[in-house]
């Protein structure tokens, strides 16, 4: 498709609000999605045709293909903080600038973790299911006794902003112990706002009563959680992913919820989303929701608009506001 407008061409490759939609109409030419189909790479790399920029959520994955095969591409905005579906590499190589969607979401996201860790330890989902089932016949002492979170020990593995957040409710909402493993420690200054305490990643696994994860993913932390770290927990604790899928591996935890090796599950995102694991839909001990962690209106409104804000600002000035790679090169 070629067009005789001088303004940049860009695409929004998923439905975003009409309003941050009209602020990018109103200096862009876009291309848009707002039936909100879901694409292939094949379409994906169809539509980046003759675009300079594209605004994505984190679904769309922009690989080294993908970048060669869409020459004209300069800027990849992601409406998510995570940026797992970038090839950073390969867009800095390229002369790609990337950025992502952080801060506007901490604390709506620490609310969710939060929220998902108690839905979780006392038993929430799987006692409404019991009610909806027309099974509550009569009070018995010990139905769905669940563990307390007051005075209870939470672990966190990867302690970024949303880590903080989530301690920080632990701490100083419910009087929790913290202890956290990052791959690096944070200052005493931060740690004391956290009330949270350094610890090895076999001491978090074997000491914590919820573990919540909130790491970002990589090759790293693929299966940071599998069968060998499962088998350190308590059996009574739970466990509480609103990270990436594919930093636990979910077949694994399966087993272990079906088995008593842990207590029970909360989790927010799944290797393969939006399929989840066969296994993991028919144990009861383990909450699922569909990676809505940064679900509230006001934050998703946010978020679109930071991604905005990188498209309007790079194009304006060259520069964005939230990075995630360095160039030394830009495209031209
Ligand atoms: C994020 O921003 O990374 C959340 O997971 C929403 O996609």
């Amino acid at each position: 498709m070629t067009s005789s407008s001088s303004k940049p061409r860009i695409l929004v490759s998923r439905a975003i609000f009409p309003e941050v939609l009209a602020q990018l109409e109103a200096v862009f030419e876009v291309e848009h999605n707002q039936a909100d189909d879901v694409w292939s790479a094949q379409d994906l790399t169809a539509r980046l045709q003759g675009k300079d920029g594209v605004l994505t959520t984190g679904g769309e994955r922009i690989s080294a293909e993908l970048l060669q095969a869409c020459p004209q591409l300069k800027i990849c905005a992601n409406m998510a903080v995570g940026f797992n579906n970038f090839d950073v590499p390969a867009m800095t190589a390229s002369g790609v600038q990337g950025t992502n969607a952080p801060d506007v979401l901490t604390e709506t996201t620490a609310d969710f973790g939060f929220a998902l860790m108690m839905a979780t330890a006392r038993r929430m989902a799987e006692s409404e299911h019991f009610l909806r089932a027309g099974l509550w016949k009569r009070w018995s002492y010990d139905m769905f006794c669940g563990s307390d979170i007051h005075g209870a020990t939470l672990g966190i593995l990867g302690m970024g902003r949303i880590g903080q957040g989530i301690a920080r409710r632990g701490f100083h909402g419910f009087g929790m112990k913290v202890i956290y493993h990052n791959r690096s420690r944070l200052d005493a200054g931060l740690e004391a706002a956290c009330g949270a305490q350094y610890v090895d990643k076999a001491t978090l696994l074997a000491q914590a009563d919820h573990l919540v994860l909130v790491l970002p993913y990589s090759a790293e932390s693929h299966h940071s959680i599998g069968a060998a770290e499962l088998a350190l927990m308590k059996p009574t604790a739970t466990l509480t992913n609103i990270a990436r899928g594919g930093i636990v591996d979910d077949a694994a935890l399966a087993h272990a919820l079906r088995s008593g090796q842990i207590a029970a599950a909360g989790l927010d995102v799944f290797e393969g989303e939006p399929q989840v694991h066969p296994d993991l839909l028919t144990v009861p001990n383990v909450v699922l929701t569909p990676h809505i962690a940064s679900a509230t209106l006001n934050t998703r409104r946010a978020m679109a608009q930071l991604a905005a804000d990188n498209l309007l600002r790079f194009f304006a000035t060259g520069e964005v506001l939230t990075p995630v790679n360095t160039l030394g090169t830009v495209r031209r």
